[in-house]
Parts: C-alpha cells; structure tokens; sequence
C-alpha cells in the first residue's frame, strides 16, 4: 500500500468538510476519488499534500506517517499534486515555472541539467514551444499542461490529479487519459485521481473511492460503483 489515510476529519469552522475518512491507494495503480460537488475531494488532497492540517485522522505514505508534514517534505518524499484551480507564476516563463519546481526536489543540481530536464518535460506535455514565454498567456488547457510539467518536475512516485479533464473535448479527453496511463505504465507512478468527467475515469481507473458529504461511500472497481445505487442517489440528489 502506498498511500493510506486514517479516520481523516476536517472541519472550516462550521462546515465539516470530512468525517472520519478511511482510505488506501495502492502502489501501481490508478485510483479514482469521485463524489459529487463540495464532497472534500479536494481537501484530502490537500491533506495529503501537506497544503492543509486534518482536524483528526493520520496520513501514511509508503508506511511511514507524513501527518501535518509541511508541504515541501512531503513533495520531497514523493507526492505531487495539480490544482483544480490552476495558478502558474503568471509573470515567470513556463520553463522557469516548472524549474521551481524542479529545483526545489533537487536543490543540489547544476542549474543547466535542471533546465535541460525541464525543458524535456514541456516538450513532454505539448509546450515546447511555449517555453520561453510567460505563463499568463496560456489557455486554460495549456495550463493544466504546464501544471502537470511542474507536478512532474519533482519526480514524484504518487499523483494527485484534481480535475484535469475539464474544457477538452471528447477527442481531447481520450487521448488525455492514454497519458495519464502512459505515466502509470511507463514511469510507474501511481496516481491518484479526482475527475467529474465519469467515462474517463470509469474507464482508466482500477479501484474508485467514491466520497460525499465528506464520508466514504464505497470503494471499489469501477464496474460495481456505477451500478451502485448509493453512489446514483449521491449524484441524483446533488
Ligand atoms: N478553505 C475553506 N474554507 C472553508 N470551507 C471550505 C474550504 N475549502 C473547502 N471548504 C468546504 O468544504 C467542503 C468540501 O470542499 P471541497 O473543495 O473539498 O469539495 P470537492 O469535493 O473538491 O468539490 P468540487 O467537486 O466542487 O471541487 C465544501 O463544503 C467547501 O465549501
Ligand atoms: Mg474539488
């Protein structure tokens, strides 16, 4: 097990944005986190990745806790996030967006092998020639990519994706989510994925936790969720 989540809490002031969430991912694998609107995706991601303290509950990464670790230990000991809401340095260059990140997982490199690395990844993720220019002037999918550029920049062995299908088109989607198995299945990263577009997730993740309300639905392989009453009330009544 890779990543493991223990009786997870956490309130915002009144709002109780999570209520004892128990959860795993394992190593290898691409695992969904579905759930309708406000349901805390979101915020256990953030808990995970140490942008948030749970009120209550432990995190554990590859066995070890990393509980109210701060944010850069964490990236450091493997885990990268995107945003939903996503925010490059607007007035830096891609490239030097995803150098900050990627010198921040390896501080000790020589600047001109981190950017040579970084320049690979934004060819990678379709941004060559983007490189040079500043962040600002990317459309919102060109900055999901360079997200995910920086997210990898810090080589991480789990990632998080929170939304990351949003305003592409069908066409788009798919070819999305061969890449997304392509860093499962060429560079074994495990990934951890929140998506409201249900086909794509239906159809790349092996196991799928379904929140809501801030409570663990199900967890389960995709063929049963959806055939799960519980989880067609739960978005039914959204
Ligand atoms: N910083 C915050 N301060 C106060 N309340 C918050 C904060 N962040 C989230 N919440 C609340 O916690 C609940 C869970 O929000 P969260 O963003 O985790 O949901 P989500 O499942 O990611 O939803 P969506 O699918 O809309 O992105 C919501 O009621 C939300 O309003
Ligand atoms: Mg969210």
């Amino acid at each position: 097990m890779l990543l493991e989540g223990r009786k997870i809490s956490k309130r915002f002031g009144g709002v109780q944005a999570l209520s004892e969430v128990d959860f795993h991912v394992e190593e290898g694998s691409i695992t969904g986190l579905i759930g309708p609107n406000g349901a805390g995706k979101t915020t256990l991601f953030s808990i995970v990745a140490g942008a948030l303290k749970p009120t209550s509950g432990r995190t554990f990464f590859e066995g070890r806790e990393i509980t109210g670790l701060p944010a850069d230990q964490i990236c450091r000991r493997g885990i990268a996030r995107t945003f939903q809401i996503v925010r490059p340095f607007a007035s830096m260059s891609c490239l030097e967006n995803v150098l900050v990140a990627a010198v921040n997982r390896h501080p000790e490199r020589p600047r001109a092998a981190l950017e040579a690395a970084a320049r690979d990844l934004l060819g990678q993720v379709g941004l060559a020639d983007f490189a040079d220019q500043e962040a600002r002037h990317l459309n919102v999918i060109q900055k999901k990519r360079l997200e995910l550029a920086r997210a990898l920049a810090t080589e991480p062995r789990l990632l998080l994706l929170d939304e990351v299908l949003g305003g592409l088109n069908t066409q788009e989607i798919q070819e999305a989510v061969e890449d997304i198995r392509a860093l499962r299945d060429r560079r074994g990263i495990t990934i951890l994925w929140i998506e409201h577009v249900m086909g794509a997730i239906m159809q790349a993740a092996d196991r799928v936790i379904v929140l809501d309300q801030g409570r663990v639905l199900t967890a389960a392989p995709p063929r049963e969720v959806v055939s799960d009453p519980r989880v067609i009330q739960a978005y039914l009544g959204e």
